[in-house]
């Protein structure tokens, strides 16, 4: 199903200049659900005037049937469907069709896409020789970004961006490799030989074995572990146009080859304010080591001169309980109790930080709940992922979602090179001075007085 087009309301802004005098009509647009927007695209050829929003906080970059968020009373819907009837009823393949396709599967239609997908989880051997390149100590997300932008050099017949089935292969190659590359990412870092994927198994299973299993021993690994990770990717699987998916849209509107967009967007979301959080936490959580430091860490995260931040707490849009969170959080426990393990100290000192900063008046006045990243490093650290490999298993997650919201970016009829403009607050106009005519203001002795 294609996106019905946004209606224009029969409403419109009128924006007065009381310099000149002159004003401009400003039409609104309404979506499905969720606020208005005012339609700019005619503003600076009529007025010579930009607007201006850092961080995109009231801008609305593009129009997507995919996913709807509502901050205020904690939403999050997938092409309509709740995230938490999803995380309860589906799987992540299952998700994985739905955001590409819009619908849910028949039975059919998923044992069709299922197979595709199982078709595509081997990477070309001779990238095997790409990450000898690297340090085994190299963090897996350096690697993640190396190799999913090299895939452009090995699957060089689906980049074609205006070739819908090359489209195609190329967003379930991106599905199927993801789990691959990271757990070879993996297997490199600690010397031990890779695994092959095994197509008799489900994705999350899967990649769990490629993870765990060596090539001397039967390994088997518990179903509601499975159900756990798989649940994960679900609940990472997409989230409307935040930072690393504008950044897999911005460089796909130059028709830039799907591999590439996506080694982009695994770049963005490997910043600790993004995707990078959930290892941000285990750290944190770490450091803070008891519950009687907590009150010195609250007190820092309120300190305007100290640039600590709590890790997996606020978010741009949610100024409630992030919806994924809570489902962590109790698939947290489940984790916890099939691993007998009977009290994580991680998780304790998480409980209680929760419990203190969602009664302390600076988080409830800037509206800071737990975010998705609070609760999920504890069920990775408890099934024996490494932190530093968690932003990868993100990236696994989201990959659905940045090549969803790429396939619905280029096959939009009104597709635009993404160009912004600025403020711009530099020198004006000046001419150019000999050497012997400038005066001394060396950076130099702004470095050497560090
Ligand atoms: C993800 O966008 C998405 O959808 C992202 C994501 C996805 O699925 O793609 O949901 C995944 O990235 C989740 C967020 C993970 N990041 C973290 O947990 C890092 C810690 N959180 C913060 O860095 C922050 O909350 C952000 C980056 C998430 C959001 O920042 P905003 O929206 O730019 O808000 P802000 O930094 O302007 O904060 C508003 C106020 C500030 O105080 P004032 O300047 O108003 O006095 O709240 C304060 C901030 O100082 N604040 C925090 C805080 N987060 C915001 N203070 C202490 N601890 C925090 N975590």
């Amino acid at each position: 199903m294609n996106n019905p087009l946004p209606k224009e309301k029969n409403k419109t802004f009128t924006l007065f200049d009381n310099e000149n005098g002159n004003s401009y009509e400003i039409p609104v647009i309404e979506g499905t659900v969720g606020p208005d927007v005012l339609d700019i695209t005619n503003l600076f050829k009529e007025s010579g005037l930009f607007t201006y929003d850092p961080g995109f906080t009231s801008t609305a970059s593009c129009k997507s049937g995919i996913t709807y968020i509502d901050g205020e009373q904690g939403i999050l819907r997938h092409r309509g469907y709740d995230i938490k009837e999803l995380a309860e009823n589906s799987n992540f393949m299952e998700v994985c069709y739905l955001l590409l396709h819009s619908e849910l599967p028949s039975p059919e239609d998923f044992s069709k896409f299922d197979n595709l997908i199982k078709n595509h989880t081997m990477i070309n051997e001779q990238l095997v020789y790409l990450y000898r390149g690297f340090k085994r100590a190299a963090h897996p997300m350096a690697i993640m970004v190396g190799v999913v932008g090299a895939l452009s050099a090995f699957y060089h017949d689906s980049t074609d961006i205006n070739d819908p089935n090359q489209r195609m292969i190329a967003s379930h190659r991106l599905i199927a490799k993801m789990p691959t590359i990271a757990a070879m990412a993996y297997k490199y870092s600690i010397g031990q030989p890779y695994i092959y994927p095994n197509n008799e198994l489900s994705y999350s299973e899967n990649f769990l074995n490629m993870m765990f299993a060596v090539p001397t021993q039967k390994f088997t690994i518990d179903k509601t572990l499975v159900k756990a990770m798989d649940r994960f990717f679900i609940l990472h699987a997409d989230h409307e146009q935040n930072a690393s998916t504008s950044t897999v849209r911005l460089a796909g509107s130059s028709n830039a080859n799907p591999f590439a967009c996506i080694a982009a967007g695994i770049a963005s979301l490997w910043g600790p304010a993004h995707g990078g959080a959930n290892e941000a936490v285990i750290k944190m959580l770490t450091e803070i080591n008891s519950k009687d430091n907590i009150d010195q860490y609250l007190l820092r995260a309120k300190d305007k001169n100290d640039p600590f931040r709590l890790m997996g707490f606020g978010h741009r849009v949610y100024k409630n309980y992030d919806p994924r969170a809570s489902v962590m959080k109790d698939t947290c426990h489940e984790v916890l109790e099939i691993l007998n393990i009977k009290n994580d100290p991680l998780l304790d000192i998480a409980l209680e930080l929760e419990n203190i900063a969602l009664n302390d008046e600076y988080f409830i006045e800037k509206k800071l709940y737990p975010n998705v990243d609070f609760y999920s490093g504890i069920i990775l650290k408890a099934m024996g992922i490494p932190t530093n490999m968690f932003t990868a298993l993100f990236a696994i997650g989201r990959t659905a979602g940045w090549i969803s919201q790429w396939k619905e970016m280029i096959e939009d009829p009104i597709k635009k090179i993404g160009r912004p403009r600025q403020l711009y607050i530099g020198e004006d106009k000046r001419n150019y001075k000999p050497k012997e005519k400038r005066e001394r203001k060396s950076i130099f002795e702004w470095l050497w007085s560090k």
